[in-house]
């Protein structure tokens, strides 16, 4: 297993190696993607969609925030660098392509501030029921100490083998299947870096939240994983899909 997170830096020079990457790692990162005004504006949108907003849902926690936003149902001048952040043109190619279908991106987006407190289930390494492409920035500086986001690059390949052999035994009413691996705390590499930077991943790669110890975690995240052909009336099949949290 590789023991560092595949990097790509700015200016991103094609879709198709960050598309490449995350075939043979199944997770890349881009440090610094987002400026700092644009962090300050995502932050000052999160304080609004902390404030309570249409077309958000607030997720249950038992100590910091989540929201579960989405992005067509929200009224795109209440969060504008939110929805042009999760807008953008080439994760729209990217998504196509990691898809091989014309896909819904991002359609939903989690903001989620975690707190030493916080206790879910996605602080377990796993991978979700559900294959999901995720776009997840850090809104604040993230070390190891505040939560950074943990997985094992390239681990897909055991998720592969895990579907193939227990196909819908793998379900969100069991979590055992989608918890249980052979890595060891060593090949678990937390993603530290600072606010704006964007985390790319696929949710078959073995992943976790880290634990906050001191301080607190922002992030926002978009999860796309509905193709465009399967939304014949896409407020329809929103409204109609039963969103899990991991
Ligand atoms: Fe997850």
């Amino acid at each position: 297993m590789p023991n560092s997170i595949p990097t790509l830096y700015l200016p991103l020079k094609n879709v198709g190696t960050i598309f490449k990457t995350l075939q043979s790692q199944g997770v890349v990162i881009i440090p610094n993607y987002a400026n700092p005004q644009q962090v300050a504006h995502l932050n000052h949108e999160f304080s609004v969609v902390q404030s309570g907003i249409e077309g958000s849902r607030l997720i249950p926690l038992n100590s910091g925030f989540a929201s579960d936003i989405s992005r067509f149902e929200i009224d795109k001048n209440i969060l504008p660098t939110t929805f042009e952040f999760f807008d953008s043109p080439w994760m729209q190619k990217l998504s196509d392509k990691f898809w091989n279908d014309k896909t819904l991106l991002n359609d939903h987006i989690y903001a989620m501030e975690e707190t030493p407190e916080t206790s879910h289930v996605a602080q377990d390494l796993h991978f979700d029921v559900t294959k999901t492409l995720k776009f997840f920035v850090y809104l604040n500086d993230i070390c190891k100490a505040n939560g950074a986001f943990e997985c094992v690059p390239s681990s897909m390949k055991l998720t592969e083998t895990t579907r193939k052999t227990y196909g819908s035994e793998i379900n969100y009413d069991d979590r055992s299947l989608t918890r249980h691996h052979p890595y060891t705390d060593d090949q678990i590499i937390p993603v530290e870096a600072g606010a704006g930077s964007l985390i790319i991943f696929s949710t078959d790669v073995w992943h976790r939240s880290g634990k906050v110890q001191s301080g607190y975690r922002r992030i926002m995240r978009g999860h796309t994983r509905i193709a465009q052909s399967t939304a014949n009336k896409r407020e329809t099949i929103l409204s109609k899909i039963k969103r899990k949290f991991t």
